[in-house]
């Protein structure tokens, strides 16, 4: 039996309530695939943080380092700078583990429905691949003059030619294995060097791979043609920031950010990825059990695949696909009146229940 070591951390807020979810769903596909999942528990959150001073203990990057992968929910909390336990935990695993592609797939699925009229599914099918290592994320730069009316703060934008090309080659080669366009999001018009820098390693990467078609957008119009004209997109490479932003409006569009599943991936095998939904911990909706888990659970199906799972991943996807399209189970923000608890049953119940094999 193939035995996957899994490190668990739910986080913050509704992490707590969806991750429960996703591992009922991967426990049920596990038993049916005939393999076992070796799940870690990492009590890792603001909350922690107010206890001890930390995110995660010290060796906290060490102690994820043996595991296969990573399955978290959310972190950030009210009463904790969002900048602290972001740059306390997933920040630090992302680039420790070199988790440089943020794979993150934009797809309309049956039985939602989006707020643009008139599209179907079928028509919303992409994915953003995100720079996730550097980018507009750095810890270069600081403060001077702090509290006095002088006071400055500059934050400095890092792009490596290996970082922009290591995310672009992986852009072509997603596309590669789908409909084989691949469009990046720049804005070299209002900022001059990195951008720039930016457009012509995608020129360059671009010609590795002659038969994929390229575009490339300012991040203006291209956020607006997310909205006109989401199906032009294949896959949409971006920096850091920009894909941070196009996600989200990306898991608008195609109806929820209960939605929107993700992978932080370590293409190169040589530590252990990371999947998470793309939302954050709803502080808002917390504790109130009605948080969708579809996001979280998908990003599992993302992990099962990236271990190689092929059959179970495509299972928990065609059993989140099956419930949404088929039954009126469903969470309030995608219209209906079930608890996060209802859907995920649900959606393991599928995951044993199908028959043939896929
Ligand atoms: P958010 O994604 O947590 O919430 C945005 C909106 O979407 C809220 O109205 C929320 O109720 C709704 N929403 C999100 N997930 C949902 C789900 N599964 N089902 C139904 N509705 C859902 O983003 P926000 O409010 O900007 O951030 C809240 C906290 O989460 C902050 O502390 C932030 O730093 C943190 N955060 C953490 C992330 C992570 O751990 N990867 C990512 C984004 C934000
Ligand atoms: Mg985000």
């Amino acid at each position: 039996m193939r035995i996957y070591k899994i490190a668990v951390i739910e986080g913050d807020g509704i992490g707590r309530e969806v991750v429960p979810e996703g591992m009922r769903v991967l426990e049920a596909a596990a038993r049916r695939f005939d393999l076992a999942l070796s799940w870690r528990q990492f009590d890792w959150s603001c909350e922690t943080y107010l206890k001890t001073g930390r995110m995660m203990p010290a060796d906290g990057l060490e102690q994820l380092r043996a595991f296969d992968a990573i399955y978290l929910g959310a972190v950030g909390y009210p009463g904790v700078p969002d900048h602290i336990s972001l740059w306390g935990l997933l920040i630090p695993i992302r680039r420790a583990f070199q988790q440089y592609v943020n794979l993150r797939p934009i797809r309309l699925l049956h039985g939602i429905r989006t707020l643009l009229s008139g599209r179907k599914p079928g028509e919303i099918d992409f994915c953003i691949v995100r720079e996730n290592t550097e980018g507009e994320y750095s810890e270069v730069g600081g403060r001077l003059h702090k509290n006095t009316d002088l006071e400055m703060a500059i934050q400095e934008t890092i792009f490596t030619r290996r970082g922009c090309d290591r995310i672009m080659t992986y852009a072509f080669e997603l596309a590669s294995t789908r409909k084989h366009h691949v469009t990046s999001a720049t804005k070299s018009n209002g900022i001059v060097f990195t951008m720039p820098f930016w457009d012509e390693r995608f020129k360059a990467i671009s010609r590795n791979y002659p038969n994929v078609k390229t575009d490339q957008f300012h991040i203006d119009i291209l956020s607006a043609h997310f909205v006109s004209h989401p199906d032009w997109f294949d896959v949409v490479v971006g920096s850091n920031l920009f894909g941070d932003i196009l996600s989200d409006l990306g898991a608008a569009v195609v109806g929820s950010m209960g939605l929107a599943p993700s992978g932080n991936l370590n293409p190169g095998r040589d530590y252990p990825s990371m999947f998470e939904p793309v939302h954050g911990s709803a502080p808002d909706i917390a504790g109130k059990g009605i948080a969708n888990p579809v996001a979280q659970i998908w990003s599992g199906a993302m992990m099962l695949e990236h271990l190689g799972e092929k059959q179970a991943a495509q299972a928990v996807e065609q059993a989140i696909f099956r419930v949404l399209a088929a039954s009126d189970i469903r969470t309030p923000d995608i219209g209906g009146h079930a608890s996060t608890k209802n859907l995920g049953e649900a959606i393991a119940a599928e995951v044993s229940e199908m028959t043939a094999r896929i």
